[in-house]
């Protein structure tokens, strides 16, 4: 296939080349040297800060890595690294905008594992994870409540129980309550049982405490395989939501720096991925909400990004010429 010499395209494809050659690295050496755990790289953080567990890499060796750039993705969803699906499956808005919450599957045909949304609105998704945290959370829905922002948060199911008034209130004000699993376990190395008891569960206490039906989930670590991809797309129904933009907030760089990378890499679309576990994101947060309105953008809920996602624009067919000239070259490398 021959694809338009627009510098945005290349640069996308360069970016994708080189992290799937990391990727193929990463997983070669994981098989090489087992017991280096701390290679591991984590997305993001864990209710431990981050640590990752200390089994041996072996186990892991089925891992897909997510894509953490922190480069805006463009109006481009694209898979993971590794991953070898095509970008999520997409679908029209349907008539109208759809508010607060989506119903489920509205305007798209099934669930799909997404990193941005196509769209050319000037909307964001600004997502926390990793939560309830009892002192930290209620400061943040006050600044968004303040800001007039509705967000989304993937909990855990075992902080739910732990603080359910949190909860409510994320859902009295608007907010998107979403599954991140009951105790942020690494998702490929469970067991179907485990899996499900891990994914039901949460769902379950998040749907008792908020009336909100629960469609979309954030694997750990931003870590799936296949078996796990498609048991949370088929057999649970929930959309896959990973992100398109990623501050680091959990390496606690600074809550300046944090707002800087949240303002700088958004996009149409985009998927911001933060933490509401570490104060320098909770410091960070009425800095990022200042710039990105200050950009033009407008704040929704992750199920109202997707129910904005466009049809791609097709792939374009090759001029005559275009054809002539890849048979006399032998073909296109990709
Ligand atoms: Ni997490």
């Amino acid at each position: 296939m021959r694809l338009p010499k627009s510098p945005g395209w290349t640069i996308e494809i360069m970016m994708h080349r080189v992290r799937r050659a990391a990727a193929i690295v990463a997983l070669f050496l994981s098989a090489a040297a087992p017991g280096k755990a701390e290679d591991i790289p984590i997305p993001h953080s864990s209710p431990s800060d981050g640590q990752p567990p200390s089994a041996s890499l072996s186990r892991y060796a089925d891992l897909v890595p997510v894509a953490t750039n922190t480069t805006p993705a463009g109006n481009l969803a694209y898979p993971a690294v590794g991953d070898t699906t095509p970008a999520p499956s997409t679908a029209s808005t349907g008539e109208g905008m759809a508010l607060h919450p989506a119903p489920p599957g509205a305007g798209r045909d099934r669930p799909a594992l997404w990193n941005s949304v196509n769209t050319s609105r000037k909307v964001v998704a600004l997502t926390y994870d990793d939560g309830p945290h009892a002192k930290l959370t209620p400061q943040l829905l006050d600044i968004l409540k303040r800001e007039n922002v509705r967000a989304t948060f993937f909990v855990l199911g075992s902080l739910v129980e732990a603080y359910p008034q949190i909860v409510q209130r994320m859902a009295a004000e608007g907010h998107e309550v979403a599954n991140h699993t009951w105790d942020h376990p690494r998702l490929p190395s469970l067991s179907a049982e485990k899996l499900d008891r891990q994914i039901r569960e949460t769902t379950a206490i998040i749907e008792k405490n908020t009336g909100q039906k629960v469609t979309i989930m954030r694997p750990t670590y931003g870590l799936y395989n296949e078996r796990v991809k498609n048991d949370l797309l088929e057999k649970y129904r929930l959309d896959m939501i990973l992100w398109s933009v990623d501050p680091n907030d959990w390496k606690k760089p600074g809550a300046n720096t944090v707002a800087r990378r949240l303002i700088e890499g958004a996009h149409p679309g985009a998927i911001l991925l933060a933490h509401d576990i570490h104060p320098g994101t909770i410091q960070a947060t009425p800095k990022a909400i200042a710039g990105l309105k200050a950009k033009g953008y407008e704040f929704v809920t992750v199920s109202e990004l997707l129910a904005m996602d466009e049809a791609p624009t097709p792939t374009p067919t090759p001029t005559p010429a275009e054809v002539a000239k890849k048979n006399a070259s032998g073909g296109a490398s990709d």
